[in-house]
């Protein structure tokens, strides 16, 4: 539970950790943050961190780590094969998931390519809520076909749905219908929906859906990366868990999803993936994959110290006082900007605040990359680095037309554990103040457009000289400040 205040205009969130390590930030002046955005390609992946005041591109792998997580590095066992620093990975699985048979992997990724060349054969079709990047990605590398089956709601930029990432059920299972399950590679569940703002999914649409899998003879697959903050939200706003424990809710979801996989880079505040099941018959199908792409079994192409963070880290993502962490800041953040009138994915979720920048600059066109216009222009205005999760996000479809995402966001992420409130309120004053002025934001286009994940490595500029511009009112409105 929150702490209530006195006397405050509105709920606070309050942080029940304290800072004893301190990294030093620097804020360019909105000269330099012009030049430098505009050598990235205007793509907030190519910029330095050194040129960054809040880095807000992502949650993975940038989480705050506990003293007991620092500690436990101390005692990591380096080994090739049979190393105790996975013992207790493996113990940390077996308490949080109760689940016995554990295969490592260097990241979330890692364990989604396992996933796509154990099961996806050309032409299979891999049914989930909705797609995220490097997933599609290994899937389609493969040959196999992504098709999203996420409720209508969930497309919807501001409701009041709790849960936003719910599947359509009666969809899936007509769709399954269709294909014969021997077309179906898996059906995958992304907790905490990243690409339509971390959204979360029920309990009992989790369950409905192993249910149908079971009943059809079709895999399920939980992607678990965002997890923590999903059983956040479902011991908020699903009245059968309130009373649940944390522990008890892993647990029933690993007695009934087939495959469990997550980045660790996300749940458990580390580094790494993992890839556990009940059923042993599971990990025995995909093992082989470990030594050949990762690592041998027993590490995975993980550093000890990274297993032995991952472990102290997992038994910390049972601990509500660290879990709700990560989403009341976001709601703090996505409700100053809402009450100002700035469009938002709401209600708000996990991972982070999203803008919504279809209704931040109407007028662009899904081609001028409206949501890498906004994250470039948040750069230069604040030296907040966002991440674009639109258009520029998606990949090409095979005849080489844009395929525009259903929406175009900019991601505000929130690493858990690591920004301070008054950080947040800086952020939130100057999206504040971009919305003022965003008749100046103007589009995009490519210089350098990669084939694959064009979104990491694609270089861009602005069309016309709307970035010096913005920059210029900057500078009026806010005279010598940084
Ligand atoms: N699944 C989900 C839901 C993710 O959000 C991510 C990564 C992955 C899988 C892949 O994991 O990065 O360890 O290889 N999301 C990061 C992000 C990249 O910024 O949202 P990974």
């Amino acid at each position: 539970m929150s702490v209530k205040f006195y006397k405050s205009e509105h709920q606070v969130p309050l942080e029940m950790h304290k800072v004893r390590m301190v990294q030093k930030l620097s804020l360019l002046p909105v000269e330099e943050r012009l030049k430098k955005i505009q050598e990235a390609g205007n793509n907030t992946f190519l910029l330095q961190n050194k040129d960054i005041f809040m880095d807000m591109l992502t949650d993975s792998g940038v989480n705050g780590m506990s003293d007991l997580q620092f500690g436990a590095m101390m005692q990591a066992d380096d080994a090739y094969a049979g190393s105790e620093s996975f013992t207790r990975v493996k113990a940390a699985i077996k308490e949080v998931f109760g689940t016995e048979n554990v295969l490592p992997a260097h990241q979330g990724r890692a364990c989604e390519n396992i996933l796509a060349e154990a099961y996806v054969k050309p032409g299979m079709v891999t049914l989930m809520n909705f797609h995220f990047t490097t997933t599609k990605a290994h899937i389609t590398r493969v040959g196999g076909v992504v098709e999203e089956i996420v409720d209508a709601k969930g497309l919807i930029p501001q409701t009041d749905d709790p849960f936003k990432g719910d599947f359509d059920l009666d969809k899936l299972r007509s769709r399954i219908d269709e294909l014969g399950p021997d077309k179906v590679a898996f059906v995958r569940v992304e907790a905490g929906t990243n690409l339509i703002g971390g959204q979360p999914v029920s309990l009992s649409n989790m369950i409905a859906v192993t249910d149908i899998c079971h009943e059809k003879g079709v895999k399920s697959v939980l992607d678990a990366s965002l997890l923590q903050d999903n059983i956040y939200f479902m011991k908020m706003r699903e009245a059968r868990c309130k009373y649940m424990e944390i522990k008890d809710i892993y647990h029933l979801l690993a007695d009934h999803f087939d495959i469990i996989y997550f980045s660790a880079r996300k749940l458990s505040f580390s580094k790494g993936g993992i890839i556990t099941s009940k059923d042993p018959k599971f990990t025995k199908e995909m093992m082989e994959y470990v030594p050949l792409y990762e690592g041998f079994l027993t590490y995975g192409g993980m550093d000890v110290r990274t297993m032995e963070a991952l472990a102290q880290g997992l038994y910390e993502s049972l601990d509500m006082e660290y879990i709700n962490q990560g989403p009341e800041f976001i709601k703090y953040l996505t409700k100053e900007l809402s009450d100002y009138g700035v469009p938002v994915i709401l209600p708000a979720g996990g991972l982070g605040c999203h803008l919504d920048c279809q209704a931040f600059v109407p007028n662009m066109p899904h081609n001028q990359y409206p949501a890498g216009a906004v994250s470039a222009a948040l750069y230069i205005i604040g030296g907040i680095r966002p991440m674009e999760r639109g258009t520029l996000s998606e990949q090409r479809e095979p005849d080489g037309t844009e395929r525009y995402a259903e929406l175009e966001l900019a991601r505000l992420a929130v690493p858990r554990r690591v920004f301070t409130l008054s950080q947040l309120k800086y952020v939130a004053d100057r999206v504040k103040w971009l919305w003022d002025n965003r008749e100046l934001i103007g589009g995009l286009e490519w210089v350098e457009e990669p084939k694959v994940l064009r979104f990491f490595f694609g270089r861009l500029k602005e069309i016309g000289y709307w970035q010096e511009k913005l920059a210029e009112k900057f500078r009026q409105d806010f005279g010598d400040s940084l």
